[in-house]
C-alpha cells in the first residue's frame, strides 16, 4: 500500500500563544519539530480574524522550513494579495465564517465563482499547487476539476465525528470512497482532513487513492500528553536545589 503523506497543521500552537498574548509557544518551533519528525508538509490557516496564525508566522515559517508549506486561505482579495506575495508551494482554499469555531464544511464552489476562478488561475500561474477543500460529493469534485484545481481535500469532519461518537459511519465511508474514486478518475490528487484522530486515520487510510492527510487539532492535543512528562521532569530538576 502506498504511504500517505502527513501534513501537520500547527494552528493551535498559535491559539495557545495568542490566548496569553505572549511570544510562546512558537509556531515556528512547532513547524521545525514537525519537519524533524518526518512530517511531509506543514499546514497553517491564515484566518481573516488572525485568531491563530498571523502574517509574521507565515513569513517566518515559509522562510525557515525545507518541507513544503501548505497555506490555507479563504477566497478573498486580501488572501489573494498575501498568497501572491508569500508564494507558498501549496495552497488550500477553504470556506471561512467569522463566527465558526473551526472550518465547518466544504467550499461552496458556486459562490463568487468568477473570483474563485481568477484566484486559482493567478496562483497557478505562480506555480503554486492548488487544492480545494470540499465535501465528498461528485458534483463538487467535477466542479473542482472544471476550476482547474490540482487537488481536492475531502472534508472528513462528519465521518470523524461519527467514529468519535461510536455511531455508524458506513454510509459516510461509502460517500468518501466514491468521492475519492471520482477524484482519481478525473486526475485530481485527493487529500483528506478535518477531525482526524488515531482511530479515524486508521479507518480512512484503508481507502485507496488518498495521498495526503492534514491533521491538526487532535495531533496538537495529543502532543500535550506525550510531552508533559518531560516538561514536568525539567521543572522538578530546576526546583530541586
Ligand atoms: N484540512 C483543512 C482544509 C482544514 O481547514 C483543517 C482545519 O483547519 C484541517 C485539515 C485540520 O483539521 P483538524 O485540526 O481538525 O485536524
Amino acid at each position: 500500500m502506498k504511504r500517505i503523506r502527513l501534513g501537520v497543521n500547527i494552528d493551535h500552537v498559535a491559539t495557545v500563544r495568542n490566548a496569553r498574548g505572549e511570544n510562546y509557544p512558537s509556531p515556528l518551533r512547532a513547524a521545525l519539530l514537525a519537519q524533524k519528525n518526518g512530517a511531509d508538509s506543514v499546514t497553517i490557516h491564515l484566518r481573516e480574524d488572525r485568531r491563530h496564525i498571523n502574517e509574521n508566522d507565515l513569513k517566518k515559517i515559509k522562510n525557515k522550513i525545507k518541507i513544503p508549506l501548505n497555506l490555507e486561505i479563504a477566497a478573498t482579495k486580501e488572501m489573494l494579495r498575501i498568497a501572491t506575495k508569500s508564494r507558498p508551494p501549496f495552497i488550500c482554499i477553504v470556506p471561512e465564517k467569522r463566527k465558526e469555531i473551526t472550518t465547518e464544511g466544504g467550499l461552496n464552489l458556486n459562490h463568487n465563482r468568477p473570483f474563485l476562478k481568477k484566484l486559482i488561475n493567478n496562483l497557478k500561474k505562480r506555480k503554486i499547487r492548488i487544492s480545494l477543500f470540499i465535501e465528498p460529493n461528485l458534483k463538487d469534485i467535477n466542479e473542482a476539476k472544471n476550476l482547474n484545481a490540482d487537488c481536492i481535500e475531502i472534508h472528513t469532519g462528519k465521518i470523524c465525528n461519527l467514529i468519535n461518537m461510536n455511531k455508524s459511519f458506513t454510509n459516510e465511508l461509502k460517500r468518501i470512497k466514491k468521492a475519492v474514486k471520482e477524484g482519481n478518475k478525473l486526475g485530481l490528487e485527493v487529500h483528506a482532513g478535518h477531525g482526524l484522530t488515531f482511530k479515524s486515520a486508521q479507518i480512512l487510510k484503508r481507502i485507496k487513492g488518498i495521498e495526503e492527510f492534514n491533521i491538526g487539532h487532535f495531533l496538537i492535543g495529543e502532543s500535550i500528553f506525550e510531552g508533559m512528562s518531560s516538561v514536568i521532569k525539567t521543572f522538578k530538576k530546576i526546583l530541586k536545589s
